[in-house]
This record gives C-alpha cells, sequence and structure tokens, in this order.
C-alpha cells in the first residue's frame, strides 16, 4: 500500500494526515496554535511553535496509522497563506513573531501606496488589490521595525518566507529555501504572468531581493525532509497554500469550476484556467495551483472571519463549551429573529475592503437570545459567502461565461447541515459536499502523489471526487432575495460607524 502525508498548517492549527492512495484517511493528528494578539488589529503567531506542533503532528499521524517511515512515498505542504515569517539563515531563528495573515497593522503603508496611484500597476501585475492581508507590505513592516533587520536583509543573512518556506526550509535543515506559486501570489511582489518576483515590486516595497525564495510549481520536487525528523529521508513534492490545495483536492481543475472552503475565514475560489481574469466585482486575481510551468488562475473572494465567529461565541462569550454545540442551540430556534451578526472583527474583507469597519449585532429586541445570537452567527457566514458567489458570478458572466451552477463545499464548518442548507437557499444552486472534507490536505497530497508518481494524471483524481450529501435550495428565491437585502443593511449599518 502506498501513502502520503500531507502537513496542513493552519491558522487555528497545525495538522498531519496520511492518505492512502485512494484519499482516504489512514491517520490525522491535530495541535492547536496560540494566537497572540498583542494590540487591537494585531495577529501575531510563535514559528518555533508552528514548527515544533507540525513536526509532532507528523510524528503521530505516522504513528497512530500504524506506519512505519519507509511506509511513505512523499510528503505535501499545505498552508495558511500570507502569514509572514523572517529568519536568521544561520541560526535558524525567527527575528520576531509570524505577522498573520489577519493582521492589520500595515494598512497605513496600503493607503500611501493606494495615495501615490500604485494599485493599478500592482492589479496588473499580481491580481491583488492594495491590502494589509498580503505578505508584501508586513514583511515591509518587519524590516522597518525589528532593530537591525533591513541591514541584516540587505547583505543576505536573512530568509523571508510564508509558512510553507518556513516549514521546508527546517523540515530540509536549511538545505531549502522555496515557496510555490500560489504562496507567492499572495505577496503584491509575485508577477503571476511570469512566475517571478518583479523587481518593480521589490524596489516599490523596499524589499532586499536577498531574502526572497526561489519559486517553484506547486508539485515539484522541492527537497528531502531530513531523516532526522520523521526517522527516513522522504521526498516533499507538494506544496500550495491551503485554499488553491483545497480548489485542487475538490478536483476543480477547469474553468468554471468552483470550491467554498468554511474554516477560521472562508474562502471561495472559481478556477480560471489560463485566463488572467481581473474581477470588476471586489474580488481578486490569484494563482491556481499548477503541476507545470504554465500559469494557471483562479478568481477569489475571502471572508475573513468564518468559523472564527463561533470561536468567539464559545471564547469571547461563553455561549457554549465545544463548536460542535453551535448547530443545536441554533437550531432551538425557527430563525435569528431579525437579528443580524457582521463579524467585521478584522475589517470586512472581499467583496466589501472595509478595513476599517469592526463587528456589529443589529435588531436586537428585549426577546432576543444567545440562541438568536448563535443563529445570526452562522447565517453570517452563509451571507458572506453569498455575497461572494454573487460577485463571482457577475464577473463570469462579464467574461461570457455562464454563471456558477454549483458549489463545492469543504473545511470543518461544511459539517453543519444547518448551514449548508442555509447557504444552498441563500445561493439558489446546488451545493455538494463531497465524502472526504479534508480537501485542504488531500490536495497537497494529490500534488506530491502528481509528481512522485502515485497518480497519473488529473483525470485520475477527478474520479476519486464522490459526493456525499447534496443540498438543494428549498428557499423561494424573493424570500433569500430579501435575506440578502436584509444582511447588506447590516453591512451598510456597520460601514457607517
Ligand atoms: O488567506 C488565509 C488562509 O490561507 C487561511 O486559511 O484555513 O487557516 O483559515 P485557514
Amino acid at each position: 500500500m502506498t501513502y502520503i502525508l500531507a502537513l496542513d498548517q493552519g491558522t487555528s492549527s497545525s495538522r498531519s494526515i496520511v492518505f492512502d492512495r485512494e484519499g482516504n484517511i489512514a491517520a490525522l493528528a491535530q495541535k492547536e496554535l496560540t494566537q497572540h494578539y498583542p494590540q487591537p488589529g494585531w495577529v501575531e503567531h510563535d514559528p518555533m511553535e508552528i514548527w515544533r506542533t507540525q513536526l509532532e503532528t507528523a510524528r503521530e499521524a505516522i504513528a497512530k496509522a500504524g506506519l512505519d517511515a519507509s511506509d511513505i512515498a512523499c510528503v505535501g505542504i499545505t498552508n495558511q497563506r500570507e502569514t509572514t515569517v523572517v529568519w536568521n539563515r544561520r541560526t535558524g531563528e525567527p527575528v520576531c513573531r509570524a505577522i498573520v495573515w489577519q493582521d492589520r497593522r500595515s494598512e497605513p503603508m496600503c493607503a500611501t501606496l493606494r495615495e501615490q496611484g500604485h494599485d493599478a500597476l500592482i492589479l496588473e501585475k499580481t491580481g491583488l488589490r492594495v491590502d494589509a492581508y498580503f505578505s508584501g507590505t508586513k514583511l515591509r513592516w518587519i524590516l522597518d521595525n525589528v532593530p537591525g533587520a533591513r541591514r541584516a536583509a540587505e547583505s543576505g543573512e536573512l530568509a523571508f518566507g510564508t509558512i510553507d518556506s518556513w516549514l521546508i526550509w527546517r523540515l530540509t535543515k536549511g538545505r531549502v529555501h522555496a515557496s510555490d506559486v500560489s504562496n507567492a501570489s499572495r505577496s503584491m511582489l509575485f508577477d503571476v504572468h511570469r512566475n517571478a518576483w518583479d523587481d518593480t515590486l521589490m524596489g516599490l516595497l523596499g524589499i532586499p531581493p536577498a531574502l526572497m525564495p526561489e519559486v517553484l510549481p506547486s508539485s515539484a520536487h522541492y527537497g528531502e525532509l531530513d531523516a532526522e525528523w520523521l526517522g527516513r529521508a522522504m521526498p516533499i513534492c507538494g506544496v500550495a497554500g491551503d485554499q488553491q490545495s483545497a480548489l485542487f483536492g475538490q478536483a476543480c481543475f477547469t474553468e468554471g469550476m468552483a470550491k467554498n472552503t468554511y474554516g477560521t475565514g472562508c474562502f471561495m475560489l472559481m478556477h480560471t484556467g489560463d485566463k488572467f481574469q481581473i474581477s470588476r466585482n471586489g474580488l481578486v486575481t490569484t494563482s491556481a495551483a499548477q503541476t507545470g510551468g504554465r500559469p494557471e488562475y483562479a478568481l477569489e473572494g475571502s471572508v475573513f472571519v468564518a468559523g472564527a465567529v463561533v470561536q468567539w461565541l464559545r471564547d469571547g462569550l461563553g455561549a457554549f463549551r465545544r463548536s460542535s454545540e453551535i448547530e443545536a442551540l441554533a437550531q432551538s430556534v425557527p430563525d435569528s429573529g431579525g437579528v443580524m451578526l457582521v463579524p467585521a472583527f478584522t475589517g470586512l474583507g472581499a467583496p466589501y475592503w472595509k478595513p476599517d469597519v469592526r463587528g456589529t449585532i443589529t435588531g436586537l429586541t428585549r426577546g432576543s437570545t444567545m440562541a438568536h445570537i448563535a443563529r445570526a452567527a452562522l447565517e453570517s457566514i452563509a451571507f458572506q459567502s453569498a455575497a461572494l458567489l454573487q460577485a463571482m458570478s457577475r464577473d463570469a458572466v462579464a467574461a461570457g461565461a455562464a454563471p456558477l451552477a454549483e458549489l463545492r463545499v469543504d473545511g470543518g464548518a461544511s459539517v453543519n447541515d444547518l448551514l449548508m442548507q442555509f447557504q444552498a437557499d441563500l445561493l439558489g444552486i446546488p451545493v455538494l459536499r463531497p465524502t472526504m472534507i479534508e480537501t485542504t490536505a488531500l490536495g497537497a497530497a494529490y500534488l506530491a502523489g502528481l509528481h512522485h508518481g502515485v497518480y497519473q494524471d488529473k483525470e485520475e483524481l477527478s474520479a476519486l471526487w464522490r459526493i456525499e450529501r447534496r443540498f438543494t435550495p428549498g428557499m423561494p428565491a424573493g424570500m433569500a432575495g430579501e435575506l440578502m437585502e436584509k444582511w447588506e443593511r447590516a453591512v451598510r449599518q456597520a460601514c457607517a460607524d
């Protein structure tokens, strides 16, 4: 039997999954990650904790599967994107904590770039809008604020990487400093047409080239995981940012196929084939996972707070003890009783792009209970995703394609039937949940397996995709439209504050 190890380093936890050749889980291990909030709007991770927990889960997963390291054919890596690490090449020590994708501290820098009119050039080369979400200005912040960092960066002593690069560097004991196209495309520094770091953009942001990792296709030989870590050297053959990896794991390989992942945030991606298409509706263009040298793209909408709103109800408000309890609580009332929750804890992402907005709850009455708030919280995830899908469909139609006909879903919160049914109702198209919802990790395993020869081609992977449940829209379109209007009104109210 052939097995593939997928390392899935996410925002909330580090996970490792051993997959068999058919894409079934042989074993899974997971460890939560400490979140640091040193100031309002700032979010940090300890890179050493990321590395330690990732390695521990890899060891645990192999042991749980009852396997020996020699049973693992190859390794794939997928990761929370944009989160920025800078470390010393000689000592391996990070120069500061990692700045997490949700962190807004570099927004003033982005405002300056926009004021100076650089947004058009950045959009044209990278497909991105100028926002603190992406790694470029986070890296710049580190160079400007960590004592000695700029000088050391210029003299080649430091390395920059998103979490994929950091893990590859650690796993190969500093022999490989690399990233893949899908991660690089989230930096505002990468020309997605040429698949190369862009000198003009690097100059604009003041980033010394000596910091940058080599960029490879998502399915390629990155190097050998050192024998010390898991008992035997293993080839690292697949690397992709978690959302592009999930798109791949959902077998969305061709133009017009889309998926939504319900994780800490919510990320909807639609493959656009080899077409670099700029959104007119608030989405960004991003590199899809690539198996060869030829660029492939996707349109993406990112919701910053999705599953995190459930976490907030649990930890911030003490509404329940375990996240899974939210479904029963929300189902104890027939609807949200007019309560609307806009979870803009770190601003609003696509399609609104309002970095300064903060969360609001509207429509509270004397009769509102925690159950109504829980229901409104769950519904906010579906509302935000529906707004993304509407934007995506408008972009698809503008490009002469058909509007989206169905949506594949995955991620932790996709197990929630109430949420998925409400999602289908709002969207007015079927929502398809596959038997395997760990598609982020599966995508990395597929990318690695393809390069290593475990799989022959993408057709073979498409054949492995199986549906578990289809949620068919049941709500009259008029009612869904009214609910969306109420949601948009609540968003406007939040923005007006
Ligand atoms: O862009 C951020 C994204 O990659 C984070 O994903 O799954 O950790 O919420 P996740």
